[in-house]
């Protein structure tokens, strides 16, 4: 599996840590005793729940052993767990599982998150947030230099909300759907082609094994997202970045 870089990730953390706040505020519960923080990552937006809820056991789960390690150097008084969420199995149920930016790396979400809501227990909480910006430049770029049959393309993760509502409304009391485009202003040259080195252009940087094809890729990528995304006379670039959320309330 590609390697995820916590410094890279964290080069734009105000913008990405947006969401996560936008989330977190939507979510209904006031004493959850246990939560989990799924795909928790470099552990800043997990933090922000044991502060949110200070006396709840409070778990964060990643593959990432990078990431994980940053965690546990800065935050105390979290248990981090290194698993992959596919074949994760809790010992016992949660009042709320978190995920924040993490599942639309994974596949098959008919059967992966109502598995989630079964983790649950009565009344308790699924909060997802999720990018759904796959026909963006940013992605598209990625398609038409690599050509759209190329296996390192990346694809369409994030299936329709009535698909969402269909898995998951019989078992839920209320399911909040929606989705928010920000609108992240960015500086210096050619940011929104730093911002992808983060996250969506990572597996694909990975995946081509040959040094002088990635550096020919990453050049033509760069060059079409200056185009794609120009700066303003001000010298600032805008980013516009649609993302998907989801608050289940289970019955
Ligand atoms: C974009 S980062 C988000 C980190 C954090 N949730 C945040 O909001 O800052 C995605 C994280 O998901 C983790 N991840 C991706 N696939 C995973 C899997 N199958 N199992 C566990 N973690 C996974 C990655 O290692 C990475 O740390």
């Amino acid at each position: 599996m590609a390697q995820w870089n916590p410094h890279t990730y964290l080069k734009f953390g105000q913008e990405r840590l947006r969401p996560a706040l936008d989330l977190l505020a939507q979510i209904p519960l006031e004493q959850p005793q246990t939560l989990v923080d799924l795909g928790c990552g470099p552990g800043n937006v997990t933090a922000l729940l044991k502060q949110q809820w200070p006396n709840a056991r409070v778990i964060g789960i990643d593959s990432s052993p990078d990431m994980l390690s940053q965690a546990r150097e800065n935050h105390p008084g979290i248990d981090w767990i290194e698993t992959d969420i596919t074949t994760w199995q809790p010992d016992q149920k949660t009042d709320l599982i978190f995920s924040n930016a993490c599942l639309h790396w994974l596949g098959n979400h008919d059967i992966l998150f109502p598995k989630l809501l079964n983790h649950l227990n009565e009344g308790g909480v699924l909060a997802v947030q999720m990018p759904n910006n796959f026909a963006a430049p940013t992605h598209q770029a990625i398609r038409d230099v690599l050509g759209a049959d190329h296996p390192l393309c990346p694809g369409y993760p994030v299936s329709d909300c009535r698909d969402y509502y269909q898995w998951l409304a019989p078992e839920c009391e209320r399911l909040d759907i929606w989705e928010t485009t920000y609108t992240h202003v960015l500086s210096g040259d050619n940011p929104v082609a730093d911002w992808t080195k983060g996250a969506a252009l990572r597996p694909v940087l990975d995946g081509i094994k040959d040094k002088g094809e990635k550096q020919v890729f990453e050049q033509a990528y760069r060059k079409r997202i200056s185009q794609a995304y120009p700066p303003l006379a001000n010298g600032r670039t805008l980013l516009p970045f649609k993302r998907f959320f989801m608050v289940c309330l289970k019955k």
